[in-house]
């Protein structure tokens, strides 16, 4: 039985695999309608979300399946105490797959080893995010047509934003990416991403705090949100949370060809202003979640 923790569950042609079957679900959507026609996904959220969570249970909607879940930990028996592996040994004879989100690192990873049925970690707390992942790349390969040879440039909370560890992981594996790390000195990458993964397989990056000097270098800015929840102290997050802040004055710096994309939800990175440039992409980017999600259900189900 196959799971989904983490983006390097895939290898290159499994993930490509995915991203072209999402882009022909998106061409010819009726097609795939009945697909999962008696199946069940369970969504077992620990953790808040939306548009993971919804575009989870549209997606086997999509594919003619049902759903069920539960959207927070206080209404579900975590409330109670139960552990992860009893609450998935029983999921495993209500449902046929599940996705997971847990402020816990490591969590859907121990689900897995008592489940009966394929998870999908929709989130390990600063982690990381392998189905935000797909829908960063197939939106990446659907604008550019591919993801190799693409300058990346990565912005804001580097340190606790899964959705860029796990981007990271997944891009290092396609030829001639690099990366421009935009954060502020407390919020950079972690050390085992620098060390193990860009150092070890020698991906061209760079770490800087000033994102207008590199911006006419990138293909795609990454922009991304302070994740207040997994700091510290509060002081800390409102001296950092206005870090950086794109607007149309530093969109001017861009490519005329640049995307920018974004995990969603935002807060103040991203002006408003910006959401009229044809080059902002991150509602189109959240749109295509479903698709790939579709893909990967299907993928994950065997009925690919
Ligand atoms: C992201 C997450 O949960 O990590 N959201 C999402 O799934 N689209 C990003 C975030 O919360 O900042």
């Amino acid at each position: 039985m196959k799971h989904l923790i983490s983006p390097l569950d895939l290898s290159v042609e499994e993930l490509d695999h995915i991203l072209s079957l999402g882009q022909e679900i998106m061409k010819n959507p009726e097609k795939y309608s009945h697909i999962c026609e008696g199946k069940k996904l369970a969504t077992l959220f620990y953790e808040p979300s939306t548009r993971t969570r919804l575009s989870f249970e549209a997606a086997m909607l999509n594919l003619g399946g049902k759903v069920l879940g539960f959207s927070s930990a206080d209404s579900s028996s975590a409330a109670k105490g139960e552990s992860v592996a009893d609450t998935i040994r029983v999921i495993s004879s209500y449902a046929d797959i599940c996705a997971m989100r847990h402020p816990k690192e490591g969590a859907p990873t121990v689900a897995a080893m008592y489940s009966e049925i394929p998870v999908i970690n929709a989130g390990d707390g600063g982690h990381n995010h392998p189905t935000q992942t797909l829908t960063d790349l197939i939106t990446i390969k659907s604008l550019m047509g591919r993801l190799d040879n693409i300058t990346v440039g990565m912005c804001g909370d580097l340190k606790f934003g899964r959705t860029v560890h796990s981007l990271i992981n997944a891009m290092v594996r396609y030829p001639r990416v690099r990366f421009v790390l935009v954060s502020p000195n407390e919020l950079k990458i972690p050390d085992y991403l620098r060390k193990e993964v860009l150092d070890a397989e020698r991906i061209d990056y760079i770490e800087t705090n000033q994102l207008e000097k590199y911006m006419p270098d990138l293909d795609i800015l990454y922009m991304t949100r302070v994740q207040r929840e997994r700091f510290f102290n509060e002081e800390d997050y409102i001296r950092l949370k206005d870090s950086f802040i794109l607007d149309a004055s530093k969109m001017q710096y861009a490519k005329k060809n640049m995307y920018v994309l974004h995990p969603l939800p935002r807060v103040n990175e991203i002006s408003t202003e910006v959401d009229n440039d044809p080059r902002a992409v991150y509602f189109k980017q959240a749109k295509m979640g479903v698709y790939v999600r579709m893909a990967l259900i299907m993928n994950l189900l065997e009925l690919d």
